[in-house]
């Protein structure tokens, strides 16, 4: 067992060609290569552009983030790699690349979970102590309430969207407010100079269970704009969103409570959002419960979560994936690591 592995990981789920290295639980690189300018005329990620735009991008990312670690390929204890769920020819291209580097320098490879690597983040504040929490994963594409017990082997979900993700939902209200894709930071920026309290959006499922569904807000959201030719954008986009952290934090705080369990950690894209970031720090001190949000660069997909799990997982004595893994565009979080 590695006490402090070297890990660098690939994240080519989407439309980011992005390489972190971590020594342990410290972060060393993170490089970046986003190909979302040339989907942004289509109003969505277009899968073939995405996988030619990881392709185009790997060396480069790679190296750089070696550069910037000061550490050669050589150096690495292991390598970790976003095996699923994701577009499957752009995790493709991630895959391929490391099983090439796993193969040629002869370094363990651990295919790994995108979603339980958003929650992984969270180990690279090394102040704090890995102890179980509630995880909120509000992604692109997810939307779950997450036990996590331990963030390499002990994961069980309380609840998922049954329709629309938190972000999906974002990214199609931007649309119909016109505003530019990804359509979260562009709703974000508008709602700064709205009123959150212009309009009262429905909050989908808000006294049930640990699910959540967005699609009945978009209909209302929708149907206002219809019917109000005009509406305030910035009014819209807050109330909004203030619909969506509303119901997030309220069945987060309420995981929290109900288990017993004191620490909360928000992660995925959405997370980056600064209303979700700000309420959900009043919620927390409110009920007593240790709020973790990572910085919002890591929040958005990335390589330093890749590692950062995959590393956890040699300190924990995990074995590496077998060679070959498959590669899957759908698989459940509570499956963080690949056999
Ligand atoms: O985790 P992520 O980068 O990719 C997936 O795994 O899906 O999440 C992307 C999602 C997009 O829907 C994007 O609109 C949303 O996260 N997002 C935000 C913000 N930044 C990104 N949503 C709300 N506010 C933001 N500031
Ligand atoms: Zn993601």
């Amino acid at each position: 067992m590695i006490d402090q592995p070297l890990v660098l990981g690939i994240e080519t789920s989407c439309d980011e060609t992005a390489v972190g290295i971590v020594r342990g639980r410290t972060l060393l690189a993170n490089v970046i290569s986003s190909s979302v300018e040339e989907h942004a005329r289509f109003g969505g990620v277009v899968p073939e552009i995405a996988s030619r735009a990881h392709l185009e991008a790997m060396p480069s990312v790679i190296e750089e983030a070696l550069k910037i670690a000061q550490i050669s390929l050589r150096d690495l204890d292991a390598i970790g790699v976003t095996a699923g769920p994701g577009l499957i020819g752009a995790l493709l291209v991630g895959t391929s690349a490391a099983h090439g580097l796993s193969l040629a320098l002869d370094k363990p490879l651990f295919g790994v979970n995108h979603l339980s690597s958003h929650l992984a983040v969270d180990a690279l504040d090394e102040s704090r102590a890995l102890t179980p929490a509630i995880g909120l994963l509000v992604s692109g594409g997810h939307s779950s309430i997450i036990q996590v017990t331990n963030l390499v082997s002990e994961f069980h979900v309380l609840g998922a969207t049954i329709d629309d993700a938190a972000g999906e939902a974002f990214d199609k209200i931007a649309r119909l407010l016109e505003l530019d894709f990804p359509g979260g930071p562009a709703i974000d920026e508008l709602a700064v100079a709205g009123d959150f309290d212009a309009i009262e959006f429905p909050r989908g499922l808000a006294n049930s269970d640990y699910n959540f569904s967005f699609s009945g807000l978009k209909t209302a959201v929708s149907r206002y704009l219809q019917s109000t030719p005009n509406a305030l954008k910035a009014d819209v986009a807050a109330s909004f969103q203030e619909a969506v952290v509303d119901v997030l934090l309220t069945k987060a705080v309420r995981a929290c409570t109900e288990t017993g369990i004191e620490a909360l950690i928000i992660a995925g894209g959405v997370a980056a959002n600064s209303r979700l970031r700000s309420e959900a720090t009043r919620r927390c001190a409110e009920a007593k419960i240790e709020l973790r949000t990572p910085p919002r660069a890591l929040c958005t997909d990335n390589g330093a979560m890749v590692a950062a799990i995959s590393s956890l997982a040699v300190s924990a004595g995990v074995a590496p994936s077998r060679p070959g893994f498959a590669t899957l565009s759908t698989a459940p979080v509570d499956r963080p690591i690949w056999g």
